[in-house]
């Protein structure tokens, strides 16, 4: 076991405003959460891409930049909102208004970046996210949540709205630590019961798998759940470190229009292949 994932004596995060998961309407879209412990480990390139292979399988998919102080999915797609979820929290646009097609086909709703007020969770912010959220669900068949990283009142929150949490990880133990401390919150906090894993850059097949179990066997000694069984963690795939996934990001493309044949853009497509398969298929 790596020294890294030992927990160490911390006191529990209890952000204010953190909440149990509001679940997703039952006739709308899938909301899942694509969040880390750590920041910069590729969340949002894994949002913007996954959402591009999901759209290629048929899926009506719409990315949001959840990342509200610090939002970065419009450099990542190269588009220049001219109305954000800024104006539609502050009623100064609509918000059918606020959503745009990104390259791959999908759907955005940008964030726009630097604002402050959104550093803290408050009522208003709460309120709007949450009937932004409940007003786009029906439309799509998956949302995802581009969040932002670690264990603040708006990442949790954030996180909160989704059914299903993916975190990303990279085999680093700065990030695995990380990893481990949100994971913790979220079986705490928002009683969930499982999550699910990608891990980025990994650098050999299979190193996530054994990543992820080792985590697990962490979790299984130190955290239990509201139902007293340990917080369970699902593997659903590794995306191996690759010179194509910079390069995409410097020119400001996606991954699977520039390079869908690399490494990286292949795993992305299986990802995207598990998550329609596990979460939804009409059985799942
Ligand atoms: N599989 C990969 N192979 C190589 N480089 C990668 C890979 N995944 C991500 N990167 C690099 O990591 C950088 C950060 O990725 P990204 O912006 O998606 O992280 P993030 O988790 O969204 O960050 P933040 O926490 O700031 O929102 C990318 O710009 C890219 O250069
Ligand atoms: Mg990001």
């Amino acid at each position: 076991m790596s020294d890294a994932l030992t927990p160490q004596p911390t006191t529990p995060a209890t952000p204010a405003g953190a909440t149990t998961p509001s679940a997703p309407a039952p006739d709308g879209a899938r909301i899942i959460a694509v969040t880390s412990g750590k920041g910069g480990v590729g969340k949002t390139f894994v949002s913007a891409n996954l959402a591009a292979a999901l759209t290629r399988r048929g899926q009506r998919v719409l990315v949001l930049d959840a990342d509200l102080g610090l939002a970065n999915l419009d450099v990542v797609l190269n588009l220049h909102p001219k109305i954000t979820l800024h104006d539609v929290f502050t009623g100064k646009a609509a918000l059918d208004d606020a959503v745009i097609a990104a390259p791959g086909g999908f759907d955005v709703l940008l964030a726009g970046s630097g604002m402050v007020e959104y550093s803290r969770l408050t009522p208003e912010v709460r309120n709007q996210f949450l009937s932004v959220i409940q007003a786009l669900t029906p439309r799509y068949d998956v949302v995802l949540l581009d969040t932002g990283a670690g264990i603040s009142d708006v990442v949790l929150f954030s996180v909160s709205l989704a059914s299903e949490v993916l975190i990303v990880a990279t085999p680093e133990p700065t990030s695995l630590t990380d990893a481990y401390a949100a994971i913790k919150v979220l079986a705490m906090q928002q009683k969930r019961q499982h999550v699910r894993m990608v891990i980025n850059q990994a650098a050999r097949p299979g190193d996530g798998r054994a990543i992820t179990s080792q985590l697990q066997q962490v979790l299984d000694r130190f955290v239990s759940t509201e139902s007293g069984r340990p917080m369970r963690l699902l593997h659903m795939g590794d995306i191996p470190a690759d010179p194509s996934v910079r390069d995409a990001v410097m020119r400001r493309q996606l991954l699977l229009l520039q390079t869908p044949g690399c490494p990286a853009a292949l795993a992305i497509a299986q990802l995207a292949n598990k998550i329609e398969t596990t979460l939804l298929s009409p059985a799942a």
